[in-house]
């Protein structure tokens, strides 16, 4: 049965000047090269300016994905923006975003699910879409988790970057099949029992202040690698695909080692897998619209293609999105 895609027009991504090192970060706090790329797989991450916001990144990734879809801002009726690091409490660094696009028609709102934050806005951007309300989406990923870091503490610090990456949605007919290019399927899950295992020990209705993060690395490391195959399974479910099927596996960039075990679990050829992690650091919410921007941009990446898209954040929340580029 015949029914309404979002089709993947256009991907841009924006990063930091700034590239702060291991090395620059064995002199902040007492850590080595050595252990951050052993254990996490990072080299380096980019930092943002001061008086560099959220939304300054997210317009330049927006601007970027609108040059690459041969599109006007005027064009964009949605834009959704996933992040933790608001410019503001409000307003949204969405409508921070259309504003500085100059769109002055249409919606902008934020949504907030830490690092499974894109996978929940490429979801949700696409149930507007296929709900005919809206024709083009800006779907966009932006982050300044540098500011939420507590630069004392080593066991988080050297984890983190920032950075900001987008889409462009455009709604168009398909067949209803896998063959279809667009998003073919989402998956979504959350479980607040988990609050205190990656969170930020701040807010304007609790302490009133920003907060610092905190995590209990270990316990997050082995939740994403046992949860995150559920969801990767439920959409090759939904779709009748299979590991094999697939052309790339971009999954969020926290850790080489989860990535790996992950791939490995859902029998996902390593030549397949996109890992950006080692040159952003973990981006939150915008490590996946990166990762696919550099994947396309160096050509793997190729219309036709299938990828499969998945993350978890705190919460946690967590999710997958199989989309045929
Ligand atoms: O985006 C989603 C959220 N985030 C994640 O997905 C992150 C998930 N977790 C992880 O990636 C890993 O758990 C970490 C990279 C955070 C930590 O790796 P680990 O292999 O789980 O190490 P660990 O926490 O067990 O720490 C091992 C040792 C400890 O020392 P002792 O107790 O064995 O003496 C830590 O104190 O490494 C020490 N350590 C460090 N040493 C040097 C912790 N951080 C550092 C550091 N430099 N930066």
């Amino acid at each position: 049965m015949t029914r309404i895609r979002s089709i993947v027009r256009g991907i841009g991504s924006y990063l930091p000047t700034r590239v702060l090192t291991n090395q620059d970060l064995e002199k902040i706090v007492d850590t080595s090269h050595e252990w951050i790329l052993q254990r996490t797989g990072i080299e380096e991450r980019h930092i943002v300016a001061e008086g560099e916001t959220t939304s300054m990144l997210g317009i330049k990734a927006a601007q970027a994905a609108l040059a690459d879809a041969g599109l006007q801002a005027q064009d964009i009726d949605l834009i959704v923006c996933a992040t933790s690091t608001p410019d503001f409490t409000f307003p949204s660094t969405a409508t921070q975003i259309q504003s500085g696009l100059g769109i002055t028609h249409g919606a902008a709102f934020d949504l907030q699910a830490v690092c499974a934050g894109f996978v929940f806005a490429v979801s949700t951007a696409d149930k507007f879409l296929a709900s005919g309300s809206h024709k083009r989406a800006l779907v966009i990923g932006a982050e300044t988790f540098s500011r939420l870091l507590d630069w004392n503490d080593r066991t988080t610090c050297v984890l983190f970057g920032d950075g900001a990456g987008a889409i462009v949605l455009e709604a168009a007919q398909g067949e209803g099949t896998a063959a279809d290019r667009g998003v073919l399927t989402s998956h979504l899950r959350s479980d607040g029992r988990y609050r205190d295992k990656l969170y930020v020990d701040g807010g304007p209705g609790s302490t009133k202040t920003t907060g610092v993060l905190k995590m209990e690395g270990k316990d997050v490391f082995r939740f994403a690698v046992g949860m995150v195959t559920d969801v990767v399974r439920d959409a090759f479910a939904a779709t009748g695909t299979t590991a094999d099927d697939l052309d790339w596996f971009v999954p969020h960039q926290a850790n080489r080692r989860i990535i790996t075990a992950s791939a490995d679990k859902l029998g996902i050829a390593a030549e397949k897998v996109v890992i950006t992690v080692n040159k952003h650091g973990n981006t939150s919410a915008a490590s996946i619209p990166l990762a696919l921007d550099v994947a396309r941009k160096d050509g793997r990446i190729k219309d036709g293609d299938l990828v499969m898209i998945e993350a978890i954040g705190g919460g946690f929340t967590w999710g997958s999105a199989l989309i045929r580029w």
